[in-house]
């Protein structure tokens, strides 16, 4: 059986997630000696991106609730001689001190956590007085019309529409009126748009249904055979809007996020 987190990290990473750590590090703007946090790191690509930045006398600790996803990134950041710890907990109870980090990261997660009030009182208690919380966060699924689309089969196939909840929290004033309820200030919240290119048409159904899997909590009880299935029977149902995706042989989707930057 095939570890969803790997597939998200081989797969999905390079596609969706590391172009945006870039933009997100430029507004964080990470200095050497700073001890900073990456919540719900996944298999940790910011985490890893973010800790030569705050090297050699800082910090850098990534948390998430998913030890498969824990244990990918443990092996990557192992792999590039990286200096990070990884715990797991969640973003409601975070395993910290209060005033730890100067600095919070959380690229693509505060959306899938249920509690999204508590998990933003708790970045804030474990932060320091001038400490700051960078964010990235997908705008909605009317930005979206090609998930919003392999979300409609997702509901027809499974019930569960799995593809919601990366997008669910777009709205920038709700977004903005969570932070300011936890109690941060001179908040910034800024849309960026990227193309997400996935080199592989014929695998992109599979791929995508495999990290579903492992980043939507609500679907984890799938194993390989239900994710299979699920697969064979998306595939037909998506291949007229795939085509229409279709770009020099790669399925493009635009990508847009919101960029957050709040302090204490
Ligand atoms: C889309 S992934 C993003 C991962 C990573 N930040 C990245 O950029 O690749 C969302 C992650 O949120 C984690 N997650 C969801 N709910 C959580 C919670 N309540 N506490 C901690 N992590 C959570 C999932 O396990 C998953 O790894």
């Amino acid at each position: 059986m095939s570890n969803p987190a790997v597939t998200y990290e081989r797969e999905m990473v390079p596609v969706l997630f590391r172009p945006w750590v870039g933009p997100l590090l430029e507004l964080a703007r990470p200095v050497p000696g700073e001890h900073a946090l990456d919540l719900a790191c996944g298999t940790g690509i910011v985490a890893r991106l973010a800790a030569p930045l705050v090297a050699p006398d800082g910090r850098m600790v990534g948390v998430d609730l998913n030890p498969d996803m824990l244990g990918v990134a443990q092996v990557q950041g192992a792999l590039e001689g990286l200096d990070i710890e990884w715990k797991q907990g969640r973003l409601e109870v975070l395993p910290f001190h209060e005033g730890e980090f100067d600095l919070a990261l959380c690229q693509q997660g505060l959306q899938f956590v249920d509690d999204r009030a508590a998990a933003l009182g708790e970045a804030r208690r474990v932060l320091r007085e001038d400490g700051r919380l960078a964010m990235g966060v997908w705008r909605g699924l009317d930005h979206h019309p090609f998930w919003s689309r392999f979300n409609d089969v997702l509901v027809e196939l499974i019930g569960i529409p799995a593809l919601a909840a990366p997008f669910e929290l777009g709205d920038a004033a709700e977004l903005e009126a969570l932070l300011v309820a936890a109690g941060f200030r001179d908040i910034s919240i800024q849309a960026l748009a990227m193309p997400a290119v996935f080199p592989d048409p014929d695998s992109f159904v599979a791929m995508e249904v495999d990290v579903i899997a492992a980043a939507v909590p609500a679907t984890q009880h799938l194993d390989a055979r239900a994710r299979a299935e699920l697969t064979e029977a998306a595939q037909s149902r998506l291949a007229g809007a795939i085509r229409e995706q279709m770009c020099d042989g790669c399925v493009v989707v635009p990508m847009h996020s919101h960029l957050v930057l709040a302090r204490m």
